[in-house]
């Protein structure tokens, strides 16, 4: 190691190269497993003391004790929560982001790196169809982004009323578990409203504004676009009618589904879009960027700048010019970032929008071919035929504790990560696909394991 920690080393260097190229390489990406019982404590005990540890132990910790104890996301085999399916070309430019150290908060910092994440976000909201002059930036994740979407539609609602007391937001309680958390932060009363058939309508919002005594302080309303657990898109056009005639705030939650925006075929799944006042879709999940990216849009940018700029002397000079910078900390919770729209922007130029429509399409295709092995087998049940690429089914008369060791053994097996999940009070299995590396064999294999 050389004296000053600074100074470049390829000794220390060349190891940690080439583990990033023999990753990258790597297909199948194993799928790994973190066990229950590993006892990290010994295999780290001592790695951080005052004098510093030899560069290639450490390594050694990572990748033989580490490493495979991370279950791999990006794997053909993850099948539970919502996996991610990297491109190498987003994966690569990530590391150009980290080792150019890039920070990106504010157009006097960073103007190249936030004009090509903003290059993104416009594409984005053209797809949605959103006005002219529609921007954002790109957060750590969804629940980031539905909280600092939330907050301006607090504070618009808020200063509408003339109140800074209680207002309400409506949203169904299928909606992703960040909303309400994010409600609970901003001490936003949550309007529950029953879905119909697991799908928020224009009329049940438009009949829940009607029930409240005052429907005025009612000043936001959640869309969902693919729900969490089932990928269910709900009545866009009709919740976001409703909430423009009651002046209300329309989000769209799209951290998982609006990906099929680039897919020709489920674009018009997302009618009405174009009537939202922020919405957000997560790269790193169905667009193939690695973690973590949120991109976050608001039809009305300057009323997120209202809300979210910083204000402090040391910051002003960033607020010379609103006319021509762009800071992405003036649209969010955040202030000091990496420019997480940089991997995603990177692999769409040199991919282009019509291949990642055909990989989103491929994930709908193994959605359907999964189906169709589902209703072919006697001992599975589809619970409900997929919108967009997940599936729930029941493995007939099995109960919460089968579902749960079968989860377990399948990971421990290396043949899939699924987890069990519950749809309608009873425990079942769901599949969620969007690794375009998934395969029919796969999903034969593990429907073969729970006969
Ligand atoms: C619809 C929806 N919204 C929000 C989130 C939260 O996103 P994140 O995990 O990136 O915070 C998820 C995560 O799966 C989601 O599916």
């Amino acid at each position: 190691m050389p004296d000053d920690m600074f100074t470049f080393d390829a000794a220390l260097a060349q190891p940690l190269l080439d583990y990033c190229l023999e990753r990258l390489k790597m297909q199948p990406v194993e799928l790994d497993y973190g066990g229950t019982s590993v006892a990290f404590e010994d295999r780290l005990h001592g790695l951080l003391n005052e004098e510093g540890s030899d560069p290639t132990e450490v390594f050694a910790t990572f990748t033989d004790v580490l490493a495979p104890r991370v279950v791999s996301a990006d794997s053909e085999r993850f099948l539970a929560f919502i996996p991610a399916a990297p491109t190498k070309a987003a994966l690569l430019f990530d590391m150009v982001v980290s080792a150019s150290s890039l920070h990106a908060a504010s157009w006097l910092e960073s103007a190249g790196a936030v004009a090509a994440e903003n290059q993104v976000l416009t594409l984005l909201a053209e797809l949605a169809g959103l006005p002219s002059g529609a921007g954002g930036t790109f957060v750590g994740g969804g629940s980031i982004g539905n909280l600092s979407a939330l907050a301006v539609a607090r504070e618009t609602g808020r200063r509408r009323l003339g109140t800074s007391g209680t207002v309400k937001i409506a949203l169904s309680e299928e909606a992703h578990s960040s909303n309400a958390g994010a409600l609970r932060l901003l001490d936003v009363e949550p309007l529950l409203v029953k879905s119909v058939d697991h799908r928020l309508t224009g009329a049940a919002i438009a009949a829940a504004f009607e029930a409240e005594a005052d429907p005025s302080l009612v000043v936001g309303v959640i869309g969902t676009a693919g729900t969490t657990n089932a990928g269910i898109i709900d009545d866009l056009r009709g919740i976001g009618e409703v909430a423009k005639a009651r002046n209300a705030w329309f989000h769209v939650d799209g951290a998982y589904g609006l990906a099929g925006l680039f897919s020709p075929t489920l674009h018009p799944k997302f009618d009405g879009l174009e009537l939202a006042d922020s919405f957000i879709v997560d790269p790193h999940k169905w667009l193939f960027a690695p973690f973590d990216s949120c991109a976050l849009l608001y039809a009305q940018p300057a009323l997120a700048r209202s809300v979210h700029t910083q204000h402090a002397s040391y910051l002003d000079i960033l607020h010379d010019d609103a006319n021509i910078e762009w800071n992405p900390s003036d649209y969010a919770v955040h202030l000091s970032r990496r420019p997480k729209g940089l991997p995603i922007w990177f692999s769409l130029a040199v991919h282009g929008t019509r291949r990642y429509g055909e990989a989103v399409d491929q994930a709908i295709n193994i959605t359907r071919a999964a189906v169709r092995q589902i209703n072919a087998a006697p001992h599975v049940r589809v619970l409900r035929a997929p919108e967009l690429s997940i599936v729930l089914f029941e493995r007939i008369g099995w109960s919460t504790a089968d579902y749960e060791q079968w989860s377990e053994r399948l990971v421990r097996d290396q043949i899939a990560f699924v987890t069990p999940t519950s749809w309608e009070g009873k425990t079942c299995a769901r599949f969620a696909f969007l690794n375009p590396h998934t395969t029919e064999e796969l999903i034969a294999q593990i429907l073969e394991t729970c006969t």
